[in-house]
């Protein structure tokens, strides 16, 4: 009997539970032994196990999270490290691994499969930043509580004649602030890969507010960056050397009260769009998404990720999907441009 692993890195997301479910299920039907790794790559390191069972994923699909919990942690930074994954992962007499994660984890899986190890890659983050796929799983759900956040702060604002700037998920690529804010009905969209200046923000408001309504919604993600440079949160970085964001919403909030004289204040969603019980959709491709990941492990098509191409899923190499970034393109910004003020 082929036994295999798996493993969910990096950022949770809602969804990870599902694929988790798609993979133990799918494996059972084909007489595959599953074992989970527990918090990512570091359950590698230090062979913290626990075995998968029918039982173990049964109504796992609508929950938030990750029953395997995750981490972080970067094998590929010491070769020791590396060795030592490949050391453990015969000694846990493993056949693949399938690790379940954005483009921190999935590069380790595409460095492990260079160094040897039959892995296999699902595509996983909030941010859908993550090329190869048309789409990743937990973003619906992300764009979906930014939405309604972004909602409901349009009666506060109302109600008070205020300019609401809310700071939304997306490091690198702002998919989220993108969707959510359409969605949403925001004024002013701000996302890490356009530079907007602060009087070209206030010129929107300023003229919104001359044109009869006295409310404006910012939506900003987390990565925009002002004159080139993010807000950040602090200096430390993690293992992958990422930095802390945050903090855009506050600086934008404040100057567009001293700039313009409207009263501003600021929300943070932060963890909550990444947080609690996935939307149909997430569940569903989340599944799907599973059950390939065993199809490629029956096949022995490894150094693949599974990827959403239309409406089939298919496998694509995994260093090809972490070679660069999808980001959001400028004709897709010149398209929410249409909806401002
Ligand atoms: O990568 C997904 C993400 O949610 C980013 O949008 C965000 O910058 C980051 O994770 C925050 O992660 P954490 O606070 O868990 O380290």
């Amino acid at each position: 009997m082929a036994k295999v692993g798996v493993l969910t890195g990096g950022g949770d997301c809602p969804g990870l539970n599902a694929v988790i479910s798609g993979v133990v299920r799918s494996s059972i039907h084909h007489n595959i032994e599953v074992v989970g790794i527990m918090r990512g790559w570091a359950g590698m390191l230090e062979c913290e196990t626990v075995k998968l069972t029918r039982n173990s994923v049964s109504g796992i699909t609508c929950r938030g999270g990750t029953i395997l919990h995750t981490s972080r942690t970067n094998p590929c930074k010491k070769e020791a490290d590396m060795k030592k994954v490949i050391e453990n992962f015969t000694k846990m007499g493993l056949d693949a691994l399938i690790a379940i994660g954005g483009d921190d984890t999935l590069t380790v899986a595409s460095k492990m499969y260079d160094a040897g190890l039959n892995t296999i890659g699902v595509p996983k983050t909030i941010d859908n930043d993550l090329s190869g796929t048309d789409c990743t799983f937990g973003f619906d759900t992300a764009i979906n509580i930014a939405m309604e956040g972004i909602d409901r702060l349009h009666t506060t604002a109302e109600s008070h004649n205020r300019v609401m700037v809310v700071e939304l998920m997306g490091r690198h690529a702002g998919w989220i602030a993108l969707e959510a804010g359409l969605a949403g009905g925001a004024d002013v969209i701000l996302l890490p890969e356009v530079s907007v200046s602060m009087d070209d923000i206030c010129a929107i408001i300023k003229k919104r507010h001359s044109g009869g309504k006295s409310f404006s919604i910012v939506a900003v993600a987390e990565g925009f960056k002002l004159g080139g440079k993010e807000v950040l949160q602090g200096q430390e970085v993690d293992a992958f050397g990422h930095v802390k964001l945050g903090g855009i919403g506050n600086y934008i909030a404040t100057e567009i009260e001293k700039r313009t004289g409207f009263e501003s204040r600021v929300t943070v969603l932060g963890h909550i769009q990444r947080g609690g019980s996935p939307t149909a959709f997430d569940r569903f491709l989340g599944l799907r998404f599973g059950v390939k990941a065993v199809e490629l492990v029956v096949k022995k098509d490894f150094g693949k990720m599974v990827a959403k191409r239309g409406n089939d899923i298919v496998a694509v190499p995994i260093k090809e999907a972490v070679a660069k970034l999808s980001t959001v393109p400028p004709e897709l910004y010149e398209f929410a441009k249409i909806f401002f003020g």
